[in-house]
């Protein structure tokens, strides 16, 4: 598209035209329109939610862009993540400038759009803690999205706590692939991150761990936290992440807390049922959330 014809867009059909960019595949240039249409009219929720969108292009774009069109007349209050529409609804998050910067500065480092509420049940977890004792641990760490955008929104670096990250950094163990994630592993992990990468990333916080291992048996061999207030389980794993549990629960004190990431997606149907026996036996339920996570406070 000319140059010439981008410039003289209103903000009005900025919206309409950068759906049609995207929907063509140009997400660059939509991204692009879409975010210089926002230092106009910061406070544009809908430009707001479709710049998120068409930042991290995936195969369900489209569909989101399809929701964010049929909430058209809530467009005060829609917000469209992938698996996760509200309208009607307070969005706390946006509220919080701090929060919403430190999220955008970091939102490279995950292929999924406007993961807002998930971020926000994440600090309301480690904000939560603030005055249970123990370190803080992440069983799949990724890029490091998550744990960089906490550590970073609290100054991490500044609290008397440590945080032990633990990767394989080379994806998940072949022989511990549940049934849905056969088909995905490669394409969402494989050659994508590595552990140099991801050390780098946490250099200005000497007191985040960065261990590459494999789970359970890194923890079997002993290298873990002597007690965890907050424990973030994303694994995307059955198999490690009930032994993880089965090694880590009793070093949890009370009031400590465990977010799984992956407890309510579809495609992790087995994490789900696994954990949700596994806390049953015990007595125990993790509450789950319409944003795909699961959260459990130990009484
Ligand atoms: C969903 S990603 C983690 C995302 C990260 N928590 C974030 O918020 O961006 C899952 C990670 O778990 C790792 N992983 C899976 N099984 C593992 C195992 N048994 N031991 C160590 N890491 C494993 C994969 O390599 C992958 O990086």
């Amino acid at each position: 598209m000319p140059q010439t014809i981008l410039e003289d867009l209103t903000v009005g059909e900025t919206p309409d035209i950068a759906e049609a960019l995207a929907r063509r595949g140009s997400h660059a240039r939509a991204h692009q329109l879409l975010r210089s249409a926002l230092q106009t009219v910061p406070s544009r929720l809908d430009i707001r939610v479709r710049r998120g969108i068409v930042a991290n292009p995936t195969v369900r774009t489209n569909v989101l862009l399809d929701l964010m069109g049929a909430l058209k007349s809530f467009q005060k209050s829609a917000f469209v993540s992938d698996g996760l529409a509200t309208w009607m609804k307070l969005l706390p998050f946006m509220e919080d400038v701090r929060f919403m910067q430190t999220a955008a500065r970091h939102e490279n480092l995950l292929p999924i759009p406007n993961w807002h509420w998930n971020l926000q049940t994440a600090l309301w977890a480690v904000q939560q803690v603030a005055k249970v004792p123990g370190d803080f641990m992440e069983l799949g760490v990724f890029r490091g999205h998550t744990t960089l955008f906490l550590a970073d929104y609290l100054e991490f670096q500044d609290i008397p706590r440590t945080w032990w990250l633990y990767d394989t950094f080379e994806g998940i163990p072949e022989d511990q692939l549940d049934p849905n994630w056969r088909d995905n592993n490669a394409r969402a992990y494989e050659g994508t991150f590595s552990f140099e990468e991801v050390q780098a990333r946490f250099a200005a916080y000497p007191n985040i761990k960065v261990i590459k291992g494999r789970v359970p048996e890194v923890l079997q061999a002993g290298e873990l936290p002597e007690q965890i207030a907050f424990l973030h389980m994303d694994l995307n794993n059955s198999t490690a992440e009930i032994a993880a549990l089965d090694l880590v629960f009793d070093r949890i004190p009370s009031g400590g807390v465990i977010l799984f990431d992956d407890y309510c997606w579809e495609v992790s149907r087995a994490q789900h049922d696994a954990e949700k026996a596994w806390f049953a036996q015990r007595g125990l339920h993790i509450l789950p959330l319409p944003t795909g996570q699961g959260v459990f406070v130990k009484p």
